[in-house]
């Protein structure tokens, strides 16, 4: 099987963070390359634009301000990270990508989808993952969860449970777009079980027998 890109996507604190270092390592353990990164970040340019979007106010800059350093950061990503890692023959394994712009700056943040897709085609064209599992869980319990985490990267978190819940419907808008592309997962469940659906899926998808090691948290 040549290398993929996999995304894992959803609101803040549906535990996108445990699926994405699961699914990189099991590759690893199968004897395939595989790189993890995350998005806002995962080139050091991006990483230092990222500071600047997830800490501070809510309100330190409007949707349209943060949709373009979104799309400056992801520039960085594909170019520094995520391209070279492909043409290498690495799998790719990202923990949020463009989708999260569409749901929080384009619907949740109002600025209309046809304005990210309008940044979109300039910045990255038609490259695309190969497959993007959104990680579906109430709102008010991935909050509790992503709150309790601390260390300042709380901005878009502090926007409330009302944003959060736009985010929730608005993943859940895009992934009905396209049903090859997206795999919604119901992340209300424990971890372990959340895993299994993601390794199914990515092994269905794929035709690969990744195992689950439980231990990675
Ligand atoms: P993280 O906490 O999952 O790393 O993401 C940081 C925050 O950035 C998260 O609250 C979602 C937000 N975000 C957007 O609003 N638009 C985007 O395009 C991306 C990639 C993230």
């Amino acid at each position: 099987m040549k290398n993929k890109m996999i995304v894992i996507d959803g609101v803040d604190g549906s535990g996108k963070g445990v699926q994405t270092r699961r699914l990189h390592q099991a590759l690893l353990a199968d004897g395939m390359r595989s790189i993890l990164t995350r998005e806002p970040g995962g080139s050091a340019a991006a990483e230092d634009i990222r500071k600047l979007l997830v800490e501070g106010e809510p309100d330190k800059w409007d949707s349209m301000t943060e949709l373009l350093l979104m799309y400056a950061a992801r520039r960085t990503h594909l170019n520094d990270t995520i391209q070279p890692a492909l043409k290498r023959g690495d799998w790719v394994i990202s923990d949020r990508f463009a989708d999260s712009s569409r749901a929080f700056q384009g619907i949740a943040g109002e600025l209309g989808l046809e304005v990210v897709e309008k940044v979109h085609q300039l910045v990255v064209g038609s490259f695309a993952p190969d497959l993007v599992l959104i990680l579906d869980i109430p709102e008010s319990v991935a909050l509790r969860r992503a709150l309790a985490r601390g260390g300042g990267e709380d901005r878009f978190e502090k926007k409330g449970a009302e944003y959060q819940a736009r985010v929730r419907q608005a993943f859940k808008q895009v992934a009905a777009t396209d049903n090859r592309l997206y795999q919604v997962i119901d992340a209300n469940q424990s971890i372990d079980a959340v895993t299994v659906q993601v390794f199914d899926t990515v092994n269905r998808q794929f035709q690969l027998s990744l195992k689950v090691n439980k231990d990675i948290e």
